[in-house]
Order: structure tokens, then sequence, then C-alpha cells
């Protein structure tokens, strides 16, 4: 039986992010119950299960765009309480790549990726252009970088989501269905640059049901189902042969 307050980020060197027995309440509704995750640096989690499993809200406790309301998250050291402080600081160290892409419409595709690196990071507007035109050239986009997003196609929207993201430095990225909203021909250019960024090291949670990707990238596969995690194990193992119901369930109805 864990206590509580029982972690210590010390005694989880590799650890980048601990969640430890997470609650999350909406009204008195339990969207997350008692989670338990530990993301070591490094590693690339994904995270699947049906609609209205817990999935965005866990990333988003994890990103702290939620406030938990029992348990812990400790990200790169620092818990997750309620200082402003605290929760700046862990938002410059995760970057987040939503199904919506959410990028400036009034900004250019350069000053979408320059804006946080100057605002929070304290770049100069030359090192933050430098900056933005490497990783923009990195998601192979760089031409494109005085368009506004309105007339770029999904699938580039959404490379220039990762390159802003990546602007921050991050030590961890969180994806939360990042080409779902994409037409077919263009999700596999965004699995492409994730399947790249995977390769170079990043620490990574997806929330994704490409099988695919989490086969060929993913150390662990979680699985959700109403607020709990439910079963998690390496994608082979998992996607070929679950243990739960539950799972089972699940991968039959996303796998024809
Ligand atoms: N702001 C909110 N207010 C009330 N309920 C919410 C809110 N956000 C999420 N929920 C509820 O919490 C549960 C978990 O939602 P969440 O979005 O995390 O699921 P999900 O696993 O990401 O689902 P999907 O696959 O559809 O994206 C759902 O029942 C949802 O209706
Ligand atoms: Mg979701």
């Amino acid at each position: 039986m864990r206590q509580e307050g029982a972690v210590n980020p010390s005694n989880h060197s590799s650890a980048i992010v601990v969640v430890e027995n997470l609650v999350k309440r909406f009204g008195g509704f339990t969207a997350l119950n008692d989670v338990h995750l530990t993301v070591a640096k490094g590693e690339k989690i994904v995270l699947c299960g049906p609609s209205g499993s817990g999935k965005s809200t866990l990333i988003r406790c994890i990103n702290h765009i939620e406030k938990h309301d029992g348990g812990r998250i400790v990200v790169d050291g620092v818990e997750l309480v309620n200082r402003m402080a605290d929760i700046n600081s862990v938002r410059c160290e995760v970057g987040m790549v939503f199904q919506s892409f959410n990028l400036f419409p009034h900004l250019s595709v350069v000053e979408n990726c320059m804006l946080a690196p100057m605002k929070v990071r304290g770049l100069s507007r030359p090192e933050a252009h430098e900056r933005a035109m490497g990783l923009l050239r990195k998601v192979r986009i760089h031409g494109q970088a005085d368009k506004y997003p309105a007339q770029l196609s999904g699938g580039q929207q959404q490379r220039v989501a990762i390159a802003r993201a990546l602007c921050m430095q991050p030590k961890i990225m969180l994806f939360d269905e990042p080409t779902s909203a994409l037409d077919p021909e263009m999700v596999k250019e965004v699995l492409d640059t994730m399947v790249q960024l995977a390769g170079e090291g990043m620490t990574m949670v997806c929330v994704t049901h490409e099988i695919g990707f989490a086969r060929e990238v993913a150390d662990r596969v979680v699985f959700m189902d109403q607020g709990s995690i439910v079963e998690e194990g390496e994608p082979a193992s998992f996607f070929s042969s679950p243990r739960t119901e539950r799972a089972k369930g699940f991968l039959n109805q996303i796998i024809h």
C-alpha cells in the first residue's frame, strides 16, 4: 500500500514525470481515479483507451491546464501545487501538441514559433528567429515560414505546432491525438515527424490510436478506462495479447 506523500523525486532519479494517486473531479464526476504513472527520461509512452476514459485529462493535469484534486504530480523535480511560479516553470519544460493545432491565426508561422521563446525564455528577436527557422527546417516546413496558419494544410499546421513546442526546448512532449483531426493523407507526415523526434531521444507521452506508431516507437502502452489505468505493457505484448477483457474489447473495436 502506498502512503500519502511517499513520492520523493530523488527516489526516481531517471523519472521526469511522477504521478501518484492522482484524482481529478469535474463537479461530482470523477474523471481520474487513483492514477499512478512514472515517465523515465527518454521514455516514449502511448496512452490509449475509449473515449471519455481520461486520457486528455491526465495529460492536461501533467501540464497543469487542469488542476488536480488529489494526489501528486512531480515534473522534473518540481511538485505541481497551485503556485503560479511552479506552474509556469513546469510549462516551460513541457511541450504540448493538441488535436486542433491551436496556432495563433494572426501570427505567421515563424512568428508563432518565436513568441514564447521571446516572452518566456527571454530570447532576442534574431535569436528567436534563428531557433524558429532551425526547427521549422527540422519539420520540413521552413519554406512556409511567412505564411499564416490558415494558408497551410492540416498536416503542415500540425508540424508547425510541433516546431513551436520544440522552440521552448522542452524536456518532455505531450501529444493529444495529434493526427486524429487530419485527412488520412496527412497523417503520415505528422507521424514521421514524431518518429524522428522519438529517435532523437525526446521523452514523449502520446495519446494516439495509431497502432503502427505505437509499435514502432513506444516503450510502453498505457491503457485507460473509466478514469483508471487498467493495463500497461510493451506494445508487442499489449497489442497481440492484452490481459484484461477491457483492453481486449477496446482493441477489437479499433483494429479492423
Ligand atoms: N471540463 C470538463 N467538465 C466536465 N467534464 C469533463 C471536462 N473535461 C472532461 N470531462 C469528462 O471527463 C471524462 C474524461 O474526459 P477526457 O477528455 O479526459 O477523455 P478522453 O479519454 O480524452 O476521451 P476522448 O478519447 O474522447 O478524447 C469524460 O467523461 C468527460 O466528459
Ligand atoms: Mg481526449
